[in-house]
């Protein structure tokens, strides 16, 4: 063949990859992509409304990405859940075009395709995938020369290869599977927060938090319950559960993002009734006298921050020391316990977000950890996919 035949033919493939449309450029793509098709082959009704949405983002893992992912056995039921899968990969789909450039060293949050209505999943049980007003979000945020995406649990996944144009969009490659974020109270005890999760279970919140939409909640530490450890033998079931939902507020979901910027130095109404005034002084962020410690565990419904002091509603005079490395506690005739309080039955389900090891904002803590806690999604379908890929 001759040159002067095959120039003309190349130049005309360029100029289609310009304007190829997302089926055409995610089966260009089947090499690295050949999982991810297969599983948007199972749910032909979101490929469909893919294929001529305008102005998404797609995050597509790769295959080894999903290979990661179902290596790991707490991901297995995900696939085996249509509802589920399809929450899933609504939950990779960003509503808005978002190149690598506008990334930036603040994480910001992008709302997703994953919507309260769109999903009927029964796997992740006690709520939907998503109670969040205009759909549960991704935290986006450039750190170093790399480009993450921060999921549920605070996993972590790196943009490999950015910004593939399609008509409708633009497409990332990212090294994992985003983890869909999970119930409140799955949540906690996922996060190695057990004195919450069994403060929650003994004055029977959970449910009532689980079913709240647009929520931010602050999370004392075990390290807080324990520093008021005595209180656990002398408060009755009725003023614990007051405290905890003074830990609370609904309807406002306060990202970070939010809490430096347009809700500092604001007050909020919490499920108790009282509010709790949100400060950020010196680069910290305090609620009433406790710190944020740990950032942006995405919930199904909202935002959890850990802080490092259980709050107390009776105290109105607690205001933070923004010079000192610890606040003091904010009850007063207490005293710390030898053991952490409310744990009693309660154990850790994994790894995830080691709250002692993380520090505020500090997405890249929780980077490089192998995650298992799509407690959600399900897989006996999924394995399926899997085989059949790995027979190929
Ligand atoms: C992608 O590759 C797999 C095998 O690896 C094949 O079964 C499938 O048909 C391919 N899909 C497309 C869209 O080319
Ligand atoms: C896509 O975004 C562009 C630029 O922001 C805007 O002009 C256009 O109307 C949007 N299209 C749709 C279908 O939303
Ligand atoms: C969810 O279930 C309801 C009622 O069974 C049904 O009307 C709706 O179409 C389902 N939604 C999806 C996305 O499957
Ligand atoms: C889910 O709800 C059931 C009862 O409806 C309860 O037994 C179970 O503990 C709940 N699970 C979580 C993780 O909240
Ligand atoms: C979502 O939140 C609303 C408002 O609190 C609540 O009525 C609804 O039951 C929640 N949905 C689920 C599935 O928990
Ligand atoms: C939470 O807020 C919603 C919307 O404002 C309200 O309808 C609901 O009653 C509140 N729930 C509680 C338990 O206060
Ligand atoms: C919040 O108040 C502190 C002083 O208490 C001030 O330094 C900070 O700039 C304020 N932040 C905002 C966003 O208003
Ligand atoms: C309120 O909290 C502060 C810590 O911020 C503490 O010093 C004070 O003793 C507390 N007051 C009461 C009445 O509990």
């Amino acid at each position: 063949m001759q040159l002067t035949t095959l120039l003309p033919l190349a130049l005309a493939s360029y100029a289609a990859t310009q304007t190829q449309g997302l089926t055409q450029v995610l089966a260009s793509q089947n090499s690295t992509l050949s999982m991810l098709n297969s599983l948007l082959a199972t749910q032909p009704a979101l490929t469909k409304a893919l294929a001529s949405a305008q102005n998404i983002t797609l995050l597509a893992p790769s295959n080894d990405a999903f290979s990661k992912f179902i290596s790991n056995p707490a991901n297995k039921a995900i696939a085996s859940d249509s509802a589920a899968l399809m929450g899933l990969l609504e939950y990779h789909v960003l509503t808005s075009t978002v190149p690598a450039s506008s990334f930036t060293t603040t994480m910001q949050f992008i709302p997703t395709m994953l919507m309260s209505s769109s999903s009927n999943s029964t796997v992740n049980i006690n709520t939907t995938l998503s109670n969040v007003t205009g759909g549960q979000v991704v935290g986006g945020v450039k750190s170093g020369s790399k480009v993450e995406v921060m999921s549920g649990l605070k996993e972590i996944s790196t943009v490999q290869t950015a910004d593939i144009q399609f008509s409708g969009g633009v497409m990332h490659l990212i090294d994992t599977v985003l983890t869909l974020p999970i119930a409140p109270s799955m949540s906690v005890v996922d996060s190695s927060l057990t004195a919450l999760a069994g403060a929650l279970k003994n004055t029977n919140l959970l449910t009532a938090v689980n079913s709240l939409k647009d929520v931010t909640i602050f999370a004392p530490s075990n390290a807080a319950f324990q520093a008021i450890g005595s209180a656990a033998t002398t408060l009755t079931e009725q003023q614990l559960a007051g405290i905890l939902e003074y830990h609370v507020i609904n309807g406002t979901v306060g990202y970070s993002s939010l809490l430096t910027t347009g809700l500092a130095n604001e007050s909020f109404p919490t499920l108790a009734g009282g509010e709790v005034k949100i400060e950020n002084v010196d680069g910290k962020v305090f609620v009433n006298s406790a710190q944020v410690t740990i950032t942006d565990i995405l919930v199904s419904n909202g935002v959890m921050h850990v802080i490092n002091n259980v709050l107390n509603p009776s105290n109105t005079t607690a205001t933070p020391i923004p010079t000192a490395t610890t606040q003091p506690i904010a009850f007063t005739g207490v005293s710390s316990a030898s053991n952490v309080p409310f744990t009693s039955g309660i154990s850790a389900t994994t790894t995830a977000p080691s709250a002692a090891m993380e520090t505020a904002g500090s997405a890249k803590a929780a980077a490089g950890r192998v995650e298992g806690n799509i407690g959600a999604v399900g897989v006996a379908a999924l394995l399926g996919v899997v085989a059949a890929f790995l027979i190929w």
